[in-house]
């Protein structure tokens, strides 16, 4: 695991873009970059929009996969994570929108969700896996919006929201009530599954969900603290969601890089 600590989040961003598009351009055939939304990846969204413009970087052949979708929200609907993640990523970057998955959240009951959720862990079997996963962090821990208490080998599958999480995300919403109670997230075990994660947390509402996450026991309570699982895990940091850990110093050491030959 790869811990990089910036001093702003912004640098945090453009760090998360170059260890992205470093991923990326490990890929064999057409790239498959894995998709979060939420606040915490638009500043590397828009960095990667960024090295587009200046022609360091061309997504014009890589497929977006997103890592979850709420359940119930009629198709179309502005906050529902197809059309958030249309707005935030293909349109800033140039992603292909007929390229983009998603799971789709808006079948009518449980053994349509079900089968959504197969069909979704076919599609990215066929794309031959998800080269580079961007993720966020929940303040609770959670990852996609798998809550405390998921497997760590889930796969894609229907899950309850925590009222943490709907309380956090009502801001998206007219009200609490409107949020969706259910959601399709990728399982753990489905982002394990991934060639790289690049995880970017920044700001002290995650100083404590990050350090349990990096520090912690592995464990289900802690989703995210799968990343430690993960032998190509990389945390793009600023200082305060960073200043809980503890091994910090040997994180700002290891970043200095190996030695040279
Ligand atoms: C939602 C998403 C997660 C995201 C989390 C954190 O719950 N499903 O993928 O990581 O929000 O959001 P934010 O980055 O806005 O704090």
């Amino acid at each position: 695991m790869e811990v990089l600590v910036s001093s702003t989040p912004d640098e945090a961003a453009s760090r998360a873009a170059e260890v992205v598009l470093e991923g990326l351009a490990g890929a064999d055939g057409d790239p498959v970059l894995g998709l979060a939304t939420g606040s915490s990846p638009l500043g590397l969204y828009r960095e990667l929009g960024r090295a587009v413009q200046e022609g360091r970087a061309d997504f014009s052949r890589t497929h977006g996969v997103a890592l979850d979708e709420y359940v119930g929200l009629p198709p179309g609907h502005p906050e529902g994570y197809r059309q958030v993640l249309l707005r935030e990523v293909c349109d800033v970057v140039g992603l292909d929108p007929e390229r983009l998955a998603v799971p789709d959240g808006t079948v009518p009951d449980l053994a349509a969700l079900q089968r959504a959720a197969a069909a979704y862990e076919q599609r990215i079997r066929e794309l031959g896996g998800v080269d580079v996963q961007v993720l966020g962090i929940g303040a609770n821990g959670h990852l996609g919006f798998n809550e405390p208490g998921s497997a760590l080998t889930s796969r894609t599958r229907v899950k309850r929201l925590s009222q943490r999480t709907r309380q956090d995300n009502a801001r998206f919403f007219t009200g609490l009530d409107d949020v969706p109670t259910h959601c399709l997230t990728q399982g753990l075990g489905t982002i394990l599954a991934a060639r790289r994660l690049v995880l970017v947390a920044t700001g002290e509402a995650k100083t404590e969900a990050v350090a349990s996450a990096l520090e912690g026991a592995l464990t289900a309570s802690v989703p995210a603290s799968v990343l430690q699982w993960h032998p190509d895990t990389v945390v793009c940091l600023d200082e305060a969601a960073a200043a809980g850990l503890r091994n910090r110093a040997y994180y700002d050491d290891a970043a200095a890089g190996l030695p040279e030959r």
